[in-house]
């Protein structure tokens, strides 16, 4: 079994939910606190023992690039101002040298066609895909539960969540076949299934572990779900040769694509911060959320 190593990181959709946030600011750049999401997504993946970051880009996300890389004003300031621990920081945020590649996706044409546009890069391995905008709060991350199970199944592997059926049309959605509860075969997959079609309440969350043969599927894909080329109908025809394994992670995801998700993500990563927590408590009360809800 091959190992994987290189994770592919899907930033070139309009994010078209969050204007006009999103007009000239990439949707992976906004921030949890004080992180933009797309450094979330990189850390969990570096975290699963990742070591080359491969983000497909588009028009007007230039700032993407810039963030992965060396800024040298700043740091010498942070270095003169005596900021040691600010500049730590910051470095350790950095993928080594060499080990960020990127490539455009030149049409929005679908996340299914973003990955594709990756396929030159990846070559023949197996591959992570992580969705930026999903953001998950796991311990261990998301990814890393994934690759355990990953190298005891081989194949593709999937995280998958509940959501409450009313959603279910909202997303990909997957048929469990045998296994444990936590970590079982997938059957079929459906992208945006109506409520009454779908064939669970489990939902295709924003990780994958895939095998290179998807690529030749997305060379042919045409157009399903919004218009869109979905990565959801190149993985059902993957499914017909290859095994996928769901796995149900441990931990919450938030999808700061959209904006109560976001806020959301804002409220809780906030708490979790030592060095936060007690501040925004205090604020938080003199809201007097309770009288609201
Ligand atoms: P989304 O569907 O959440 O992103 O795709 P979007 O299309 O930008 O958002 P909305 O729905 O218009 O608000 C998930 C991830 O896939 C990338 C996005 O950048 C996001 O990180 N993506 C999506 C692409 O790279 N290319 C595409 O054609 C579509």
């Amino acid at each position: 079994m091959k190992r994987v190593r290189t994770a592919v990181f899907p930033v070139a959709g309009l994010g078209t939910r969050f204007l006009p946030a999103t007009k000239a600011l990439p949707k992976e750049m906004l921030t949890v606190v004080d992180r933009p999401l797309i450094q979330y997504a990189v850390d969990e993946a570096r975290e699963a023992g990742i070591e080359h970051f491969v983000f497909v880009t588009g028009r007007n996300k230039g700032v993407i690039e810039d963030h992965f890389d060396r800024q040298f004003e700043l740091e010498t300031t942070l270095e003169a101002r005596g900021k040691t621990h600010a500049l730590a920081e910051l470095r350790k945020d950095l993928p080594s040298a060499g080990r960020t590649s990127f490539t455009r996706q030149q049409e929005p044409l679908g996340l299914g066609h973003a990955v594709w546009c990756a396929r030159d890069i990846v070559g023949d391995n197996p591959f992570a895909l992580l969705l930026p905008d999903m953001l998950f709060r796991g311990q261990p991350g998301v990814l890393k539960q994934m690759m355990d199970t990953y190298e005891q199944t081989g194949g593709n592997v999937i995280a998958v969540e509940e959501v409450p059926p009313a959603d279910i049309s909202s997303y990909g959605v997957v048929a469990r076949g045998e296994g444990p509860d936590n970590s079982f075969a997938i059957t079929d997959m459906v992208e945006k299934p109506r409520r009454e079609d779908a064939p669970s309440n489990l939902i295709i969350s924003g990780r994958y572990i895939l095998q290179p043969e998807i690529f030749g599927l997305l060379a042919n894909q045409t157009r399903g779900a919004g218009g869109e080329i979905q990565i959801t109908d190149g993985m059902k025809a993957l499914l017909k040769d290859q095994a996928f394994t769901g796995v149900k992670y441990r931990g919450q995801s938030f999808d700061c694509g959209s904006k109560i998700g976001f806020l959301t993500a804002n409220v809780v990563y906030a708490l979790d911060r030592e060095d936060i927590k007690d501040g925004f408590l205090t604020e938080l009360k003199k809201l007097n959320l309770e009288a609201r809800l």
